[in-house]
C-alpha cells in the first residue's frame, strides 16, 4: 500500500510575512501521518517554513534547483544550499519551468541525479499540452519524458522518487482531468517505470496527479488505483488544502 503524498506548489506567491500567515492557517490541519504532506514555497521562504514546521510531520520542498554544485550561475540555487537548511523535496521539470525557462528532459535528468546526491527527493513533473492530447499522442509524449528523466537513475532511487502527472491544459485553468483520464496516464507512467525497472520498483513509485485539484475533486481522483496523491497549486494557498489532505486519508 503506497502512502499518499500531497504537495502544495506555492509558485511565485507568498512573501515571508504571507508565508508565515499561511503556515499558521494550514499547519494543524495538515499535520498528519496518514499521508505525506509537503509545502513548496519560494526559495526565500524555505528556511522560515522549515523553522515553522519543525515540530510537525509537514516536510518542505523547493520548486526547482540547479544541477551544478556551485559557481558562476547568477540567480541560481544549488542542491547543497537546499539540503543544508533541511529541505526534503524538490519539484523538478514543472511545465512552467519547461515553458518559460527552457528546461529540457536532459537538464531535468541531470537535476534528478544531483538531487539524490544531496539527499533530496525529486518530484518529477510530466504532462502533455492540449494539442498533444487532441492528437492522441499524450502517452507517447509522457513515456519519453519519463524515460529521459530516469536515464541512469538506479532502481533504489527510483522507488523513492515522486512523479507528478500534470496535464498542462489543466494547470491553473479550473479544468481538471477526469479521474479516468488521470488514472489512464498515471497507469501508463507506472507501466513505463515497470519496463525500465523491476515490477516492485514500479509498484513502489508514487505518482501524483496535478492540475486544478481542489477540495471537491480530490476524493474522486484519490480513489483511482494508480493516483497516489496530488501536486496542488492554487488550492494550496488556502484552507482548502486541509480538505485535500483529508481526502487522502
Ligand atoms: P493548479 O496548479 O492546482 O493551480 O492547477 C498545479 C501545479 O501547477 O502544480
Amino acid at each position: 500500500m503506497r502512502k499518499k503524498i500531497i504537495a502544495g506548489n506555492w509558485k511565485m506567491n507568498m512573501t515571508a510575512s504571507q508565508a508565515k500567515e499561511l503556515i499558521g492557517l494550514l499547519k494543524d490541519g495538515c499535520n498528519t501521518d496518514l499521508a505525506d504532506v509537503v509545502f513548496c514555497p519560494p526559495y526565500v521562504d524555505l528556511a522560515l517554513a522549515i523553522e515553522l514546521t519543525k515540530d510537525s510531520n509537514i516536510a518542505i520542498g523547493a520548486q526547482n534547483m540547479h544541477f551544478e554544485e556551485s559557481g558562476a550561475f547568477t540567480g541560481e540555487i544549488s542542491p547543497s544550499m537546499l539540503s543544508e537548511i533541511g529541505t526534503k523535496y524538490v519539484i523538478l521539470g514543472h511545465s512552467e519551468r519547461r515553458e518559460y525557462f527552457n528546461e529540457t528532459d536532459i537538464s531535468i535528468n541531470k537535476k534528478v541525479k544531483k538531487a539524490f546526491e544531496h539527499g533530496l527527493i525529486p518530484i518529477i513533473c510530466c504532462g502533455e499540452t492540449l494539442i498533444q492530447r487532441e492528437q492522441g499522442i499524450e502517452i507517447d509524449f509522457i513515456r519519453q519524458q519519463i524515460k529521459i528523466a530516469l536515464l541512469d537513475i538506479p532502481a533504489e532511487q527510483v522507488k523513492d522518487l515522486i512523479i507528478a502527472y500534470e496535464p498542462i491544459w489543466a494547470i491553473g485553468t479550473g479544468k481538471v482531468a477526469t479521474s479516468a483520464q488521470a488514472q489512464a496516464v498515471c497507469r501508463a507512467i507506472r507501466q513505463v517505470v515497470g519496463e525500465l525497472y523491476p515490477s516492485k520498483i514500479a509498484d513502489a513509485v508514487r505518482i501524483q496527479y496535478g492540475g486544478s485539484v481542489n477540495a471537491k475533486n480530490a476524493n474522486e481522483l484519490f480513489s483511482q488505483p494508480d493516483i497516489d496523491g496530488a501536486l496542488v497549486g492554487g488550492a494550496a494557498l488556502k484552507a482548502d488544502f486541509i480538505e485535500i489532505i483529508k481526502a487522502a486519508n
